[in-house]
């Protein structure tokens, strides 16, 4: 079938298993990374955007972060586009007031002898941990029982070191589940050899969680391996899990990483990825950094190895995202069992949040799946 002018089907138009992974969105009973900390100074307001929907996000004067429905209800304007004055939002354009409950306070102009209009805009549940800005898009009376993921390694007196990353990609969040924990892509990276020879141990899903790990040696290219201790450090395995909706990896117990990802809409998705490490070695010989040293050894080292890293992982997902949108009617063969239990996993949680019963995407409560050397056919 030609395919051309067309667009790719919408989730509930999806024929197959691919096309619904692809047309997905992310559950928005979870919190959801949406900034750092560091980017949204006292007094400003962004804009930022879960699956569609635009949120102003702005600090008071106070310090305080706030999160509101980003539409002012006079004529629509983005109130991203006004200005914080003290804990209150005030619209670019005829300068209606939001409270940081985003109730309407204050109108600016004259009323022609009508009453003030009662207001109320949507606002959404912020938290700040590990540098991030998290906003719960969801219900918010789950965002009390949903927790963001504790990354203890971050925490406490000796923090292990950490520099973070992120990227806006031209690509659906489940092509960057795919690519984070699928360790056939060697290729790519043959210039970096992150990872090598990799042979999956494990696939299996547990609830809300698929863990996948790999026979394979990690930080195998000329310049990371100088900075791996593999005395220290077990490299020749690496966990990791899509733990929904988060992605994570852990080798040895000493380096690992967690990637948080925003879906913005159907082809666009940043990613914040946090590694931390506890051992990386001084080059040439087998002295570990000292841990308060290693943050600065990371901030060099982010520049030369990670980025350019995770720059090839976006310039395939954004490629595979236009390979996608050109033939997705086409048949494709995917031989990594895992990647299967990914997009399951996905479509589950999405006809989850949308309410649709009795799928064939649902997942067993826990159960190891067999890892099927067969080629297996994206037509279910
Ligand atoms: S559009 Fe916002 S005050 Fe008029
Ligand atoms: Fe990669």
């Amino acid at each position: 079938m030609n395919t051309d002018n067309l667009s790719p089907p919408s989730f509930t138009e999806a024929r197959n298993r691919l096309q619904k992974a692809r047309s997905a969105g992310m559950h928005p009973d979870y919190w959801y990374a949406v900034e750092y900390d560091s980017k949204v100074r006292r007094e400003q307001v962004v804009e930022v955007k879960f699956w569609h929907n635009s949120i102003a996000l702005y600090r008071d004067n106070n310090e305080q972060l706030h999160a509101i429905e980003n539409r002012c209800a006079h004529r629509q304007l983005k109130l991203s586009l006004g200005k914080v004055d003290r804990d209150n939002l005030v619209c670019a354009y005829h300068g209606w007031t939001y409270d940081n409950q985003g109730k309407l306070v204050h109108i600016p102009h004259e009323l022609f002898d009508k009453p003030m209009p009662t207001c109320q805009l949507k606002t959404y549940p912020v938290q700040v941990r590990y540098g991030l800005i998290w906003i719960f898009p969801g219900d918010r009376s789950q965002s009390q029982i949903r927790k963001i993921p504790d990354l203890l390694e971050l925490e406490g007196e000796n923090p292990w070191a950490c520099v973070p990353l992120d990227f806006t990609w031209k690509a659906h969040h489940s092509m960057i589940i795919d690519n984070v924990s699928d360790f056939t892509h060697a290729h790519l990276h043959r210039k970096y050899r992150p990872f090598v020879d990799a042979k999956l141990t494990r696939c299996e899903e547990a609830g809300d969680r698929v863990f996948v790990s790999y026979e394979t040696l990690i930080g195998g290219g000329k310049i990371s391996g100088l900075f791996v201790d593999r005395q220290q450090v077990n490299t020749n395995a690496i966990d990791l899990c899509y733990e929904y909706p988060y992605q994570w990896s852990n080798t040895g117990d000493k380096i690992k990483h967690w990637c948080f990802i925003l879906p913005i809409d159907e082809r666009t998705s940043r990613v914040f990825f946090l590694f931390y490490f506890n051992a990386i070695k001084i080059p040439f010989t087998s002295i570990l950094f000292p841990q308060k040293l290693m943050t600065y050894v990371l901030k060099i080292a982010n520049p030369i190895l990670i980025k350019p890293l995770l720059s090839q992982d976006g310039f395939a997902v954004e490629a595979e995202q236009e390979g996608y949108e050109t033939h997705f009617n086409k048949q494709v063969v995917e031989l990594n069992p895992a990647v299967h239990l990914f997009q399951k996993l996905t479509i589950h949680k999405w006809e989850e949040h949308l309410g649709i019963k009795n799928s064939k995407y649902l997942l067993r409560k826990t159960g190891i799946s067999k890892i099927r050397n067969s080629h297996e056919k994206l037509s279910d």
